[in-house]
């Protein structure tokens, strides 16, 4: 079956620009920073209070892994699931820039549990009520997970990409996977395919095999639901750039803060329990020490000079 993508008008123009060397409008170089460091707010809020304080357009990356009601913990359980959701996700879109992205974790298994919040509902309200599109939905594949005895046992969770427009930020060389020497030299036969690229590495497709975190795991900080760094490293490498900001309001464990500090990006990250202070305590304490971030913990974050200088020149 031929791959449709070769018949994709954006990817076709994409390649009519490359051959004339040429950037599309959507790339963006990385923005200096102004002191020499990223700034990340780590607070407690709930979220529509955080994102009520940004500033139209402002934002670069939302990273959302919202709560699905399932009472996995005491922060799980809300009436009127998709009514609550679709005012945050409102705001989403206000305050992405035009170039922005929009990540939305979540899992399709969740129907039948009371208020009926899973990433399927979710998706249908913004294909309802949002002008933002769905690029990719990702499958994040793990190796490990519960047995199961009536069903085959799960071993995917869904993460659904949107675009602010259709001038979405997207580096895939930041993301590509290297092949090793003999699967590089096999596929350079195939005269189909760019060796430039080959050499850079192969789209990673969104299906992404990243191995949950066992109970053990080093990078664990005590949050029950904390995604692993390596699956929140691609999201922000790929739809993110260096000196851009990037926006996580259920942000839990932390770890969108640590990875924006390793990455060079901006970060606000707050979540409506206390512990999250904790938490980013312990991932800070992981990181070790370093002078390129400054930790913004005052309430009136947003008017932090640096915060401010360091904001989306696209906004
Ligand atoms: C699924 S967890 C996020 C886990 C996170 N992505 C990580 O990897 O650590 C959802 C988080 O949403 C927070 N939360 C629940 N309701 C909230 C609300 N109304 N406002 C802000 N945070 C909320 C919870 O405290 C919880 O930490």
């Amino acid at each position: 079956m031929s791959n449709r993508s070769h018949r994709n008008a954006g990817h076709i123009g994409m390649n009519r620009l490359r051959k004339q060397g040429l950037l599309h409008s959507s790339v963006r170089a990385a923005v200096p920073l102004l002191t020499g460091r990223t700034s990340h707010v780590a607070a407690v809020a709930d979220c529509l209070a955080t994102l009520r304080r940004i500033p139209a357009g402002s934002i670069q990356l939302v990273i959302c892994d919202p709560p699905y009601n399932i009472n996995v913990a005491v922060w799980d359980d809300l009436d009127h699931y998709v009514d609550w959701a679709g005012q945050w996700m409102a705001e989403v879109e206000r305050v992405l820039s035009p170039a922005g992205n929009f990540v939305l974790f979540g899992g399709l298994q969740y129907q039948g549990e009371a208020g009926s919040g899973d990433l399927l509902s979710l998706m249908s309200w913004m294909r309802r009520h949002s002008s933002m599109r769905l690029a990719n939905l990702i499958i994040w594949n793990y190796p490990n997970g519960m047995s199961a005895q009536r069903f085959f046992a799960n071993r995917h969770e869904e993460i659904a990409w949107f675009a602010r427009t259709p001038k979405y930020y997207f580096d895939l060389d930041a993301v590509r996977t290297r092949l090793e020497p003999e699967r590089l030299a096999a596929y350079k036969r195939d005269k189909r395919l760019n060796p430039d690229n080959l050499d850079k590495g192969i789209n990673p497709t969104n299906v992404w095999r990243i191995p949950r975190l066992n109970g053990n795991a080093k990078e664990r900080v005590g949050h029950p639901t904390q995604k692993p760094k390596a699956l929140i490293a691609r999201i922000v490498r790929a739809l993110s750039y260096p000196g851009s900001t990037v926006l996580d309001f259920f942000a839990g464990s932390g770890v969108t803060t640590r990875v924006a500090i390793e990455t060079g990006r901006h970060s606000i990250s707050t979540d409506a329990d206390e512990t999250f202070l904790t938490y980013v305590g312990r991932q800070l304490e992981q990181i070790g020490h370093r002078e390129d971030y400054v930790l913004i913990e005052d309430q009136h974050w947003l008017d932090h000079p640096v915060l401010r200088a360091g904001a989306d020149p696209d906004k």
